[in-house]
This record gives structure tokens, C-alpha cells and sequence, in this order.
């Protein structure tokens, strides 16, 4: 076996990146107030800014998107859409939406009351913010391991059952509608949960008679991190681990934009013939008719196509090697980042990349702005600016638990050369990270701030 892992695909169509000089970007990065998510994309050399929509479809979901047949009712693409997700995942009621959050209004929408408390190992945002919507609790639960960034816990996606036991305990089980668990957990630093985790939240559920549901945004992702690291799965398929990972669930919740492999769409899955039927007349009022939802008939033929892919395993091989490649030179460098690299994304630890940069100071904001004018690549701060919160009584800034640059991996979109650009980018600007500048926030929202904050340099 040759060590070298090549992509496992040719290139038939192409789309050209625009070189910027350093000069240009300084400029432009000005321009928008040092917020990256100003930027026009044409501007950005390697977009690492989400892993969402930006993957390459293959030649076989773009002959597809040609057989999509756009009947409004009763479509033979939703028919196709719909034997794929049954196929891998065995739920019976598979309801099109046109993305994971549109999923996760209609789930907790029907789900949840106000006073209700949903369990997650940890909720994304869009996630936490329907829960809220709904006047409920999003309650976190990471196991312990999660707050070790350097050790080499394979797992540290799990959830902490011991926590989810005492949240039955504490709470009426009846203000509990749900349990969720994230697969991969992408607000946790892109960390798989383990089958052994996920069968003993599904045993906590069982004895309190609630549902499970998955966020399977990455099911197959965090599928293959089973067969490389859960002792008993090595030599499983990857599509006998994924089915035995939805057999435990109720239910699921899917941003196909991830591992579906699409540029739109997500889907709502179910048991529950009862749910199944809420959520339908809910999907009719704001997505589309229930063979549909809020999706074109190729979108549909994209997804039951991606569905297939994903879970091949040269692919998935490829997929995780080229994260734990990018992961692996960063840490020969020494570059701080959770350890061990996860599927999607590398995440640097921007607290200790640039330690003279305090909390309130927005070091990660300071390196997503130093990648951008050193080598044009965007990456997303998962830190203060994202999380920090103002005392609503003291006006006073409050830094979040953690200070992350995520670097996403758009999925079959970057060649190994253009992940080798970026570790010498990244290497170059750690040489001089003691240079590196603290920024304030001069401009933000009351919600979801760092989408439009303005910043400005801290002298
Ligand atoms: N759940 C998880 C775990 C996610 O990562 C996302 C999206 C969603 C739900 C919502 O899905 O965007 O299709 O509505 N994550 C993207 C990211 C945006 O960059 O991590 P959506």
C-alpha cells in the first residue's frame, strides 16, 4: 500500500480562483471593518469559512440534476430522494426542507412548549436559537474530555451521560420532549461520538420513554471516525455502522449541504406516523408541499445522489485523511489546535496562537484577519466576537469559554496543494504572531453579531 493518499476523483470542470496581492487584501479587509464575512468571495483566494454548500458535486449528481422532474405533487425525484434516505438511515416518514434550521424550526416547533428543556451534546447555533424560539432550554452536555484540547481522546463528541441522567432528574420528564445528540459535534471542535455513547444515550431515553433525535448534519463522517477509532468497528462497512447509528434514533434532523454533498437542501426524518403528519401541515405553510419542501425536483435527485457517495469509503478515507493531514502539519509546526483533528474542520486555538491578545481582545478575530491578508484564506472565529455576550444591566463585554479559528474543509473542492498553501501560511504568520494586533468591536447587532460586527484595531 503506497502511503500517499490522492484525491479520488479527476477534475472535469474548474472554476478559477482570483490571485490578490497582500497589499490588495490589506485594503480590503479595511474596507469591510476587518470582518471576514464582509468579503466578497471573489476577493478570497481558499475559503475556509463553512464546509456548507461548498463542496463539488460529482458528474453523476450533475447528470441528475437533468432527470429532476419538477411535478409539483407527487414527483418521481422525491420517490428516488426519499428510498435513499430509507435505504441508509430506516426511517419510514422523510420530509424535504430547503436546509438543516428549516428541519429544526418544524421538529421543535411541533416538539417543544415554552418551559421545556432539549438536551444536546452541544446544540449548534441555529440549533440553540429554534430551541429558544420556542420559549425552551438548550441544555449542553459535552462529556469532560471535551475541555482537553491537546489530549488524543478519539470520542470527545460524546455526550455526558451522567449529565443527561441528572437532567431527567431534575427536570418532569414530560419538559423533556426530546434528546439530541450532534453527529459530528461541530460547535464542539468537529468531534465524532462514539457508537458506545451513542447506544447509552439511547438506553437514558429509552428508560425515560423520550425520543432521540440526531443532528446527522455529518452522520457519515462521524461513521467512518468509528471504524478508524472505536475498538470492535474496524472492519465493519461504513454503511452497516451509519444504519446501526440511525437504528438508535427516533428521528433526525439533516443539512444535506454537508454530507449529502449539495449546495441546498435537508430533510426531517421520522417513526412517528402522528409527527410525521404535524410536521407536514406545518412544511405546507412555509417550505411546499410535502413532495417538495421548498426544494426544486433536481435538488431532490442532487441529494438521493450525494447520499450514495458520501458513505463510500475511498472517498470517506480521503475526506478524513486530507482533515488529519492539515491538522498533522499545523501541529509539526507547533500550531495549538483540538486535538485530535475531526472530520470537517481544523480548529485552531487562537488564546494560545497569539497569548498577548486578551479574551475582550478578540484574538481569533485578529487571526482570521492576519490569514486573510497573509495568504487570502478565510477562516471563522469561534470565539468572543461569536459567543461573548454584553451584561445587559453593566453593558460590560463577558469573553466566551473559548477563543477557535475554524478551518472548514469544503468536501472534494481543495487539492492537496492548495492544503499545503495554507499550512505555509499558517507556519509563516507563526513565525511573527507575536506582531499580531487586538481588535474592539466598534458596531454590532443585538443577535448573532459577528455575521455584521465592524471592528476596529486596538493600538
Ligand atoms: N446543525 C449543525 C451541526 C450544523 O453544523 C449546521 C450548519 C446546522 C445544523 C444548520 O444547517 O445551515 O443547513 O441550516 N452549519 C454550518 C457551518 C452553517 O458552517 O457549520 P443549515
Amino acid at each position: 500500500m503506497f502511503k500517499t493518499i490522492i484525491e479520488p476523483f479527476r477534475i472535469k470542470s474548474v472554476e478559477a480562483i482570483r490571485m490578490t496581492t497582500g497589499e490588495e487584501r490589506r485594503r480590503l479587509i479595511r474596507d469591510v471593518d476587518f470582518n471576514v464575512f464582509l468579503l466578497q468571495s471573489r476577493d478570497v483566494i481558499i475559503d475556509l469559512l463553512t464546509d456548507s454548500g461548498t463542496g463539488a458535486m460529482s458528474a453523476e449528481q450533475w447528470a441528475a440534476v437533468m432527470r429532476g422532474d419538477e411535478s409539483y405533487a407527487g414527483s418521481p425525484s422525491f420517490y428516488r430522494f426519499e428510498r435513499a434516505v430509507q435505504d441508509l438511515m430506516g426511517f419510514p416518514h422523510v420530509i424535504p426542507v430547503h436546509q438543516g434550521r428549516a428541519a429544526e424550526r418544524i421538529l421543535f416547533s411541533v416538539m417543544c412548549r415554552p418551559g421545556d428543556v432539549v438536551p444536546n451534546n452541544t446544540h449548534f447555533d441555529t440549533t440553540r436559537a429554534n430551541v429558544e424560539f420556542q420559549g425552551a432550554t438548550a441544555l449542553d452536555l459535552p462529556c469532560a474530555e471535551s475541555r482537553e484540547f491537546d489530549s488524543d481522546f478519539p470520542f470527545k463528541g460524546n455526550m455526558d451521560i451522567e449529565g443527561l441522567r441528572r437532567a431527567f432528574e431534575t427536570h418532569d420528564r414530560e419538559k423533556i420532549p426530546l434528546v439530541m445528540v450532534t453527529v459530528t459535534n461541530n460547535s464542539g471542535g468537529g468531534q465524532p461520538v462514539s457508537l458506545e455513547n451513542l447506544r447509552q444515550v439511547a438506553e437514558v431515553c429509552r428508560e425515560y420513554a423520550r425520543p432521540l433525535y440526531l443532528d446527522a448534519c455529518r452522520f457519515a463522517e462521524n461513521a467512518y471516525l468509528i471504524k478508524l477509532n472505536e475498538k470492535g468497528h474496524e472492519d465493519r462497512g461504513v454503511k452497516e455502522i451509519v444504519a446501526e447509528m440511525f437504528a438508535l434514533a427516533d428521528g433526525c434532523t439533516m443539512s444535506a449541504k454537508k454530507d449529502a454533498i449539495v449546495n441546498i437542501g435537508g430533510f426531517l426524518a421520522t417513526r412517528d406516523p402522528d409527527l410525521a403528519r404535524q410536521e407536514k401541515d406545518l412544511l405546507i405553510l412555509t417550505e411546499g408541499f410535502p413532495t417538495y419542501g421548498g426544494l426544486a425536483g433536481r435538488d431532490l435527485e442532487a441529494m438521493a445522489v450525494g447520499l450514495k457517495e458520501v458513505v463510500e469509503e475511498d472517498y470517506l478515507r480521503y475526506r478524513i485523511m486530507s482533515t488529519r493531514y492539515l491538522g498533522r502539519h499545523l501541529v509539526e509546526m507547533g500550531v495549538p489546535i483540538i486535538q485530535p483533528p475531526g472530520g470537517h474542520a481544523i480548529y485552531i486555538d487562537a488564546a494560545r496562537f497569539a497569548p498577548q491578545i486578551p479574551p475582550l481582545r478578540l484574538p481569533g478575530i485578529s487571526l482570521t484577519v492576519e490569514l486573510y491578508v497573509l495568504g487570502g484564506i478565510r477562516g471563522v472565529e469561534i470565539g468572543t466576537a461569536m459567543f461573548g455576550r454584553r451584561d445587559p444591566e453593566t453593558g460590560e463585554e463577558m469573553p466566551a469559554r473559548k477563543e477557535l479559528v475554524r478551518l472548514a474543509i469544503p468536501r472534494r473542492t481543495y487539492t492537496q496543494s492548495h492544503i499545503d498553501y495554507v499550512v505555509e501560511v499558517v507556519g509563516e504568520l507563526y513565525k511573527t504572531r507575536d506582531t499580531m494586533p487586538g481588535y474592539r468591536i466598534t458596531h454590532q447587532a443585538n443577535f448573532l453579531r459577528h455575521f455584521t460586527a465592524r471592528y476596529a484595531q486596538v493600538e
